[in-house]
């Protein structure tokens, strides 16, 4: 692969990004979708993928016949950049992020995304967008979104001939509403996310748009987001609509987590679950949480993910009642505060980072 992205659409040279420095009110992004400057575009054709290029044009060109608009061949990635307090951008675990995207194309007979093609989009994106890179302490960090799409004319049920893999980025603010570390509340579904042989466990993007309207019982419930329970028999504790779930029980000595083969793999609850174990000195378990059993001793009970970070949850809605935990009050938990503060102190550069965990994209 060439060792340089072509800029088109644009008068710049290679390298030569505008420093112009952004016009954001930082504090006040909420999760939402802005205009970036440039997004990186790579086609795969006849089995080859192309170098990539960044493009300035947020439009995409398909076909009409593209599987990706009929059979939700498509699939896609969420990881964040953010600015350290020495000036760094620093990645978390991106090639996690690849092989997860590497192991949904499999599942859904879509080519490999290499990992070298697939974090050189990445960097590449977030490079070119540097100046969309909200600055240390503004609470806010860069979404970066890997994509893949099945492209090209196409009408029966078969994998697609050609492919676009798409990095694009956007400066967001805190996921849930309540911002900060606050409270959110999660209401238990009626309706399943995912079938236990199905696709739960690959970032399938035919995954979602079923739980829009579980999300929007959930609000009506008053609660930020749906909790899915197992489909088989709506009794295990699966994840929330965009984030995967811990517990600590047990004086704060366990944190739990459920076991699924239908919840998708978050990367943020492996590496809370490490920290837990080897911070914390806790016992760290996966393993199926039998929702109305064990309600009576969750402590603390937070969701987890890229976008949700570490969102503690103080009730939870089910069985016609709100279930209460961090001690009823608004107040969130010791276990998860200091889960919170080290993993966004390693992901800030903020915290020795043990782990290897965190990258600086080349500026
Ligand atoms: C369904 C679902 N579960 C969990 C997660 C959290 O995963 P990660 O920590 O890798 O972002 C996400 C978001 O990416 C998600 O969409």
């Amino acid at each position: 692969m060439a060792a340089f992205c072509k800029q088109i659409n644009s008068g710049h040279e290679v390298g030569a990004f505008p420093l112009t420095g952004k016009q954001i009110d930082w504090s006040n992004l909420g999760f939402e979708y802005t205009k970036t400057d440039y997004r990186f575009s790579a086609r795969w054709r006849d089995g080859q993928w192309s170098d990539g290029e960044l493009l300035s044009s947020e439009f995409i060109q398909i076909h009409e016949g593209a599987p990706a608009l009929h059979y939700a061949q498509q699939c896609f990635e969420g990881m964040k950049a953010q600015t350290a307090r020495d000036g760094r951008i620093l990645l978390f675990r991106p090639e996690l992020n690849s092989e997860r995207m590497q192991r949904t194309c499999d599942r859904l007979s879509m080519p490999r995304v290499p990992t070298e093609l697939f974090l050189h989009g990445v960097e590449e994106a977030v490079r070119a967008n540097q100046d969309w890179v909200p600055p240390y302490g503004s609470g806010a960090s860069l979404y970066i979104r890997p994509l893949l799409i099945g492209v090209g004319a196409n009408m029966g049920l078969r994998p697609a001939k050609e492919y676009e893999f798409r990095v694009i980025v956007s400066p967001v603010g805190p996921y849930y509403k309540s911002g900060g570390l606050s409270l959110i509340s999660l209401a238990v579904s009626d309706f399943d996310r995912a079938a236990p042989h199905g696709t739960g466990d690959v970032k399938a993007g035919a995954n979602y748009p079923g739980g829009l309207y579980a999300t929007r019982k959930a609000h009506d419930l008053g609660a930020n987001e749906a909790l899915y329970l197992d489909a088989a028999e709506h009794r295990y504790i699966e994840e929330a609509g965009s984030a995967n779930i811990i517990i600590s029980i047990n004086q704060g000595k366990e944190m739990i987590t459920p076991k699924s083969a239908a919840i998708l793999p978050s990367i943020t609850r492996r590496s809370i679950m490490i920290l837990a174990e080897q911070e914390l000195g806790m016992k760290a378990t996966e393993r199926p949480i039998d929702l109305r059993r064990e309600v009576a001793s969750f402590e603390e009970v937070a969701a987890c993910g890229t976008a949700a970070v570490l969102s503690p949850v103080g009730k939870i809605w089910f069985d016609q009642q709100w279930h209460h935990f961090h001690g009823h009050g608004e107040k969130v938990g010791p276990v998860m505060q200091e889960l919170y503060d080290l993993l966004s102190g390693i992901q800030r550069g903020e915290r020795e980072d043990k782990f290897g965990w965190t990258s600086a994209v080349r500026r």
